[in-house]
C-alpha cells in the first residue's frame, strides 16, 4: 500500500449537515489556513473527515448565482454554479481534492435540471495546477485571468 492509497482510505466525504455546527466551524478555519475565501453566495457542501480523528481535512463550498452567461451563452441570462475547495496542507496531493471535486461536479449534474435557464459551471482557481486539472479532467475552459487567478467556465 503506498502514502496515496493510505490516506484516501481514511477517508470520508460528506455532506454538510446542519445538525454538525462543529463540522462547519471547522471547515472554515481550514479554509482560513489555506487562504481561500468562500464568497456569500457559497455554503459548505461537503467535506473530507479523517476516520482516524475525526478531523475536517477538506472542505468545498458550493453555490449557484444567476449571472450573465460567458463564452457562447455571452449575454443570456444564465445559472452559474460555483464553488471553492481546501485541503489541509499536511494532506495535500493525496487524492483528497480530487474525491471533493468529483462529488461537486456530480452534485452540478443533477442539480442542474431544475433551472428553466442555461447553467453553467464557473470557477475561479486561485492555483494553477488545480486550473490545469480542471481542463483536463473536466473539459473546463479558461476563459480569462483576474490577477494570479483562472477564469475557468463549462457550459451545460
Ligand atoms: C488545490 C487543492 C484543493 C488540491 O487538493 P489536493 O487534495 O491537494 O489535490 P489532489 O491530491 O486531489 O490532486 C488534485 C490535483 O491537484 C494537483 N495538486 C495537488 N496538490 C497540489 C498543490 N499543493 N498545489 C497545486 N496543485 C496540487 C494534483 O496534481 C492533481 O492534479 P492532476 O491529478 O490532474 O495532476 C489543495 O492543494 C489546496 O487546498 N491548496 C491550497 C488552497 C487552494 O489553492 N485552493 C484552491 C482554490 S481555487
Amino acid at each position: 500500500m503506498n502514502f496515496k492509497t493510505f490516506f484516501s482510505e481514511a477517508i470520508r466525504i460528506q455532506y454538510a449537515s446542519e445538525d454538525e455546527p462543529e463540522l462547519e466551524e471547522e471547515a472554515r478555519l481550514l479554509m482560513r489556513t489555506v487562504g481561500v475565501r468562500p464568497n456569500s453566495q457559497k455554503e459548505l457542501l461537503m467535506v473530507a473527515v479523517d476516520t482516524t480523528t475525526e478531523q475536517v481535512v477538506g472542505a468545498l463550498y458550493a453555490g449557484w448565482s444567476h449571472g450573465s452567461g460567458l463564452g457562447e451563452l455571452e449575454g443570456q441570462q444564465v445559472m452559474m454554479f460555483s464553488w471553492d475547495i481546501g485541503v489541509e496542507p499536511k494532506v495535500q496531493n493525496t487524492g483528497i481534492g480530487k474525491q471533493l471535486i468529483q462529488k461537486a461536479m456530480k452534485t452540478y449534474d443533477m442539480d442542474k435540471h431544475q433551472y428553466d435557464d442555461q447553467t453553467m459551471l464557473y470557477i475561479h482557481a486561485i492555483n494553477p495546477v488545480l486550473a490545469a486539472h480542471l481542463v483536463k479532467a473536466y473539459g473546463m475552459e479558461e476563459i480569462g485571468k483576474q490577477g494570479n487567478e483562472s477564469i475557468l467556465i463549462k457550459v451545460g
